[in-house]
């Protein structure tokens, strides 16, 4: 071991925060870390608005210097044409758009996403030069049919196919039956899965991709639990849902590096 891998927490708003709520939350959180005398250079920050607020958002960031990274929650696996609805990968990256959520078990459910259209888009973003934030994660009938690892590691292994060796990924474990319950997963039970798709990354794209590939841990994230899952070792960060839309909270959770105790 021995790598550096700069901790990553990315908030998700999902279908929350209007263009206007978005600037008011991105500026309150930059403002609330600059007054604790955050390290912006020890964590990343990323936000992942709805694709109307991405521009306001951008432009806030660029005027005022926030070292915040910009997200997108889903892409077309399209590049341009008469598909009704879909953003290409190419105009997100035209918005400074740094990575693109795949594979959420949201879009997995409702919009009936499969491995393969969750392969299909990590290449779609691969393809824009965004980076994949590919989400993965067993549901509770899994983890009584077949323990927490199986599934999460069988999807991942069909995402990573044609992904070449070198493209900077972003792996997020979420267990469906942790998101937005307000029941976590246990530390150890996250890094054990957590681990397992690092051995993906390892047998797919190799030692070094391993090394410094982020994996992160979502699912009832609070500044309450962040702390027991960065002391795990193969957790990278977290994939915040519900705790990134309040300001405090998710300072809170950024700065869990203060926290005392767990
Ligand atoms: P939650 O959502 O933090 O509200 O559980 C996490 C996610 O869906 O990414």
């Amino acid at each position: 071991m021995g790598m550096t891998r700069t901790p990553l927490i990315a908030g998700n708003w999902k279908m929350n925060l209007d263009h206007l709520q978005a600037v008011a939350l991105v500026q309150k959180l930059h403002w609330s870390l600059k007054d604790a005398a955050h390290e912006f250079d020890s964590v990343d920050v990323t936000v992942f608005p709805p694709f109307t607020d991405l521009r306001s958002v951008q432009t806030l960031i660029d005027a005022d210097k926030i070292p915040f990274g910009l997200g997108a929650q889903d892409l077309s696996v399209h590049d341009s044409g008469a598909y009704t609805g879909e953003i290409s990968g190419e105009f997100l990256a035209k918005l400074s758009v740094g990575s693109v959520i795949i594979g959420h078990s949201e879009r997995r459910e409702y919009h009936a996403e499969d491995d393969a259209v969750v392969a299909a888009k990590t290449q779609a973003a691969l393809k824009h030069g965004l980076v994949p934030v590919i989400c993965v994660g067993e549901t509770s009938e899994d983890l009584e049919k077949f323990g927490a690892s199986a599934v999460p590691v069988g999807q991942l292994e069909t995402a990573l196919e044609n992904v070449p060796d070198g493209a900077e990924i972003v792996v997020a474990y979420e267990p469906v039956w942790a998101i937005g319950s307000g029941q976590a997963a246990t530390p150890e039970q996250a890094q054990d899965v957590c681990q397992k798709l690092r051995e993906v990354i390892r047998a797919k794209l190799g030692d070094d991709a391993a090394a410094s590939t982020r994996v992160l841990y979502g699912g009832s994230v609070k500044s309450g639990n962040i702390a027991s899952f960065m002391r795990e070792p193969d957790i990278d960060g977290a994939l915040v849902g519900g705790g990134s839309l309040k300001v405090d909270e998710f300072s809170a959770i950024v700065r869990y590096g203060k926290h005392v105790g767990v």
